[in-house]
């Protein structure tokens, strides 16, 4: 039997789809390996949403080559740089890689990967699909507590800045009943958690079903204690959604609302189609409707033309808000998206770097006054590992609103649900003692 390593980059939807070639390969008689060294096929699933991890994939393949000169091994590229590979290796035939394989082609990949074997050609696939959910295919998952499920693939807003719709193409959603099949099927495999995933969330539609019927449907399923969910578009969000969070008690109480910008006219060239007061209104209903939720945000400094006086509108935001927790990015261009033909790179790289600094360190400063907030309070905290970074006898979990919560290891057990009292904060994770535990 063949023996498959795959290395995952980027974002959740990344993991998701591993776990679908892990499924799709499994099928096809290949036994899955962790040791790149006793592969006969290593697979990279690769990102390509910035630059660095875009940068991070070229050295990993010729590391890996390196590492396994001597030997028959087909090295594939799969995933968001496929198509951007597959230029570079008709511009450059000694590029390294055997195989090419986009996100919407892998129920092929298997027989591209026998193609490579047998005769030694250059094998591609990076068509996308305008109706590929994988929605028969059931991920080989890794044990744990949390398991994703993509509710819909692709995307169609076209943000200027982003690459997503031209590497994984228009936006499908799965059907209602595949989604719940696979979250039953989760549950009678102890796990107590699903993320329901899609690149934007509220365009999710099937037979005139939204969203928010989606998450209603999948919090009825026996066993599925939390559902979270990633993400949702400030642009659209529905008061359907809006209630379901604040009323249904297994969707978790955290909601990630992607800023990108605070200016208005920075919004309006990223194509975000909000403004700034729209995102504070918007804050301000989701509050009103459940004032305990956690939200948290993605931010990008430096898009062309942005001005420090612009600048600050995203700082006014994040000072209005207060968010639990912020992923900031450079801004870094895109070959094809509409902000790299229509708008130079402008913004130098120190001001760049100035600015996120700036963010981070206001952000560091919300992030400990609203995890401060959490002390001497009771939240329900289900156990992810059995130690932690820092010690074997601390144990870890998160509790409703996604924070990582710390508490001493009395022989409890990953997936039990321990209610816990807060008793110290830092700006990334939450202390607590054991009260209870079911
Ligand atoms: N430059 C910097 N950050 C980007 N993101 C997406 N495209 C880019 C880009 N070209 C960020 C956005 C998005 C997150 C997943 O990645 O903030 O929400
Ligand atoms: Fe990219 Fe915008 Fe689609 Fe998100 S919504 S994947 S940022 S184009």
């Amino acid at each position: 039997m063949s023996k498959v390593y795959i290395e995952t980059y980027g974002c959740q939807m990344n993991e998701y789809d591993t776990e679908i070639v892990r499924a799709v390969l499994q099928q096809d008689r290949y036994d899955l390996t962790d040791s790149p060294a006793e592969a006969d096929v290593i697979l990279l699933n690769t990102c390509s949403v910035r630059e660095n991890a875009n940068r991070k994939v070229f050295g990993r393949v010729h590391t890996l080559r390196h590492e396994n000169n001597g030997r028959n091994v087909k090295i594939g590229i799969i995933g968001c740089m496929a198509t951007d590979f597959k230029q570079r290796l008709l511009d450059d035939p000694h590029v390294p890689v055997d195989f090419i394989v986009g996100p919407d082609s892998y129920k092929r990949l298997a027989g591209i990967i026998r193609d490579a074997f047998e005769n030694e050609e250059k094998g591609f696939d990076v068509k996308l699909s305008k109706h590929e959910t994988y929605e028969d295919i059931y991920p080989v998952r890794q044990s744990g507590v949390n398991a994703w499920i993509a509710v819909m693939r692709g995307c169609n807003n076209f943000c200027s800045f982003c690459v997503v719709p031209y590497t994984r193409g228009r936006e499908r959603s799965r059907s209602p009943l595949s989604v719940m099949n696979e979250a039953k099927k989760l549950a009678n495999e102890n796990f107590s958690q699903v993320t329901l995933l899609g690149q934007n969330v509220n365009s999710y539609s099937y037979d005139g079903k939204d969203f928010a019927y989606l998450l209603n449907k999948v919090s009825e399923i026996d066993g599925i204690e939390r559902i979270r969910f990633t993400s949702p578009h400030p642009k659209d969000f529905p008061d359907s959604l809006l209630n379901t969070v604040a009323e249904n008690p297994h969707v978790c109480k955290h909601i990630h609302l992607p800023l990108q910008a605070g200016n208005t006219r920075v919004l309006d060239m990223m194509r975000r189609t909000y403004t700034h007061e729209e995102y504070l209104d918007l804050v301000d209903r989701i509050r009103a409707k459940c004032p305990e939720i956690v939200l948290t945000t993605d931010i990008i400094v430096g898009f062309p033309s942005e001005i420090d006086k612009e600048f600050e509108d995203t700082v006014k935001i994040m000072q209005a808000v207060e968010f639990d927790s912020a992923f900031i990015f450079k801004y870094s261009e895109r070959d094809g998206t509409l902000a790299q033909k229509k708008y130079p790179n402008d913004v130098p790289e120190e001001k760049k770097t100035e600015r996120i600094m700036r963010l981070n360190e206001l952000q560091k400063e919300h992030s400990l006054k609203r995890n401060r907030a959490h002390i001497g309070r009771m939240f329900e905290v289900l156990i992810e590992q059995e130690q932690t970074k820092k010690s074997d006898t601390d144990i870890q979990g998160r509790n409703d609103g996604n924070k990582l919560v710390i508490i001493p290891n009395n022989g409890y057990h990953i997936g039990e649900f321990i209610q816990t009292e807060i008793t110290d904060a830092t700006a990334h994770v939450l202390k607590g003692k054991v009260i209870n535990h079911k």
